[in-house]
C-alpha cells in the first residue's frame, strides 16, 4: 500500500519542517552498554518549542480552517504541551484562542502556561472533572463545546479541539512519522527493532502502531504510559487505531488489545508527579547527549527505556528508537526538582 499517497489525500497545513532528524545517541548507548539507541527528534518540530502535537495539528488545523474557524478552544493541564502547541498553531493562522486549564490560577506563570499567556490566549482556570476530561479526549467536548455554543451565538466561528488530538485526523500525523522512520532507517542502513513511545492519551502510539502495520515495518512498538487509566490503554489504542482504519477506508485487518504493548511501571504516583528515576533519566540524557527531556512525559519514559535495557528486553546489537515527543518547556515549571 502506498501509505504516503493515502495520507496525502487529506488536507494538511504545513506547520513545521519535516522530516525531524533521526539521531544515533552514541554516548547514551555506550553508557547503557546494551542496544543502539536512536532519538527521533520530534521535540525539534515548530510551534512554540514543538513536540508531538505539531504533526497532529497539521491535520486538525486544516480541518478548522476548512470550517472557517476563527477561535480555537481546548482544555488541558496547567502545563499542557498540547494547549501550548495548539495555541501557537492558532496564532500562526490568525485565530483567537480560549484555553480551559485545570486548577486554580497560579500566582506565577511558568513553563507552558507562561507561553500561553505570552501568546495572548484567553485563559480560563477551573476544575475539570475526570469524566468530563475523558469525554473531551473522546471528542464529545462537554466543556469546550459549551463555550463554542456561546461563541456561535456571538457570531464567531469556534472550533473545539479534542484534548491531545487523539483522533483519526490527529493519527495521520504519526502515520507520517512512521513513513519518515522507514525512509530514514533505510538510508542509514539499520533495522528498526523497537520504537519506544511515551503514552498519554494513546493517540501518538496509535498513529505509530498504524504506521508500522500499514508499512509492514519490522519494529515492535513499546508504549510507556505516564498517566492514569480507567480503561486499559491497549484497549483504547486498539479501538482508536481501528477507528482510524475505518476513517482511511483500509480493510483487511484490525487491531486487538493483545497486540498493543503498554507498560505502566514508570508512571510513578500520578500524572505530572515527577519520579526519582525520571529525574535521573533527564539528567543522564542531558549530560550524555545534550538533549532535554521532561519530568511529566519523556523523562519517565526514558527511565523505563533504561530500566528495560537493564532487564534485557532491549538487547545488545538491537536498534531502539526513542520517539522524543518533547515537553522540555515544562522543566521551567518544575525547576525545584533539579535543585
Ligand atoms: C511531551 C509529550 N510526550 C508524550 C505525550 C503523549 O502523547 P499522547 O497523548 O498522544 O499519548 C504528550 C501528550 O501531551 C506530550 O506532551
Amino acid at each position: 500500500m502506498d501509505v504516503k499517497k493515502l495520507i496525502a489525500g487529506y488536507d494538511r497545513i504545513p506547520l513545521t519542517n519535516l522530516p525531524t532528524p533521526l539521531e544515533h545517541a552514541r554516548n547514551l548507548s555506550t553508557l547503557l552498554g546494551g542496544p543502539n539507541i536512536y532519538f527521533k527528534r520530534d521535540d525539534c518540530t515548530a510551534l512554540a518549542f514543538g513536540g508531538n502535537k505539531t504533526r497532529k495539528l497539521e491535520f486538525v488545523m486544516a480541518d478548522a480552517v476548512k470550517k472557517g474557524a476563527n477561535v480555537m478552544i481546548t482544555i488541558g493541564g496547567l502545563q499542557s504541551n498540547w494547549a501550548r502547541q495548539m495555541s501557537s498553531a492558532a496564532r500562526k493562522l490568525g485565530m483567537e484562542v480560549i484555553l480551559v486549564l485545570e486548577g486554580r490560577k497560579p500566582e506565577n506563570f511558568q513553563g507552558n502556561l507562561l507561553l500561553d499567556h505570552i501568546m495572548g490566549c484567553e485563559l480560563r482556570f477551573q476544575e475539570i472533572p475526570q469524566e468530563e476530561e475523558d469525554r473531551e479526549i473522546q471528542g464529545e467536548c462537554p466543556i469546550t463545546g459549551r463555550i463554542a455554543e456561546e461563541l456561535r451565538k456571538a457570531g464567531k466561528v469556534p472550533y473545539a479541539a479534542p484534548l491531545g488530538a487523539a483522533t483519526p485526523l490527529g493519527n495521520l500525523g504519526y502515520i507520517n512519522a512512521a513513513v519518515e522512520l522507514q525512509e530514514q532507517t533505510e538510508q542509514m542502513g539499520i533495522k528498526m527493532d523497537y520504537i519506544v513511545v511515551t503514552t498519554g492519551t494513546g493517540g501518538t502510539q496509535a498513529g505509530v502502531e498504524l504506521g508500522v502495520r500499514l508499512l509492514n515495518l519490522p519494529a515492535r512498538v513499546v508504549g510507556l504510559s505516564i498517566s492514569r487509566h480507567t480503561r486499559e490503554k491497549a484497549e483504547e489504542i486498539a479501538e482508536l487505531s481501528n477507528k482510524t482504519l475505518a476513517f482511511l477506508g483500509v480493510k483487511g485487518f484490525d487491531f486487538t488489545p493483545e497486540e498493543i504493548s503498554v507498560n505502566y511501571d514508570y508512571m510513578g504516583k500520578a500524572y505530572g508527579v515527577p519520579t526519582e528515576k525520571g529525574i535521573e533519566a533527564i539528567r543522564t540524557v542531558a549530560r550524555t547527549e545534550g538533549v532535554i527531556l521532561c519530568p511529566v512525559y519523556t523523562g519517565k519514559a526514558m527511565a523505563g527505556l533504561i530500566d528495560l535495557v537493564g532487564k534485557g528486553l532491549f538487547k545488545k546489537g538491537e536498534n531502539v528508537i526513542f520517539l522524543h515527543t518533547g515537553g522540555g518547556t515544562a522543566n521551567f515549571a518544575y525547576s525545584q526538582i533539579f535543585q
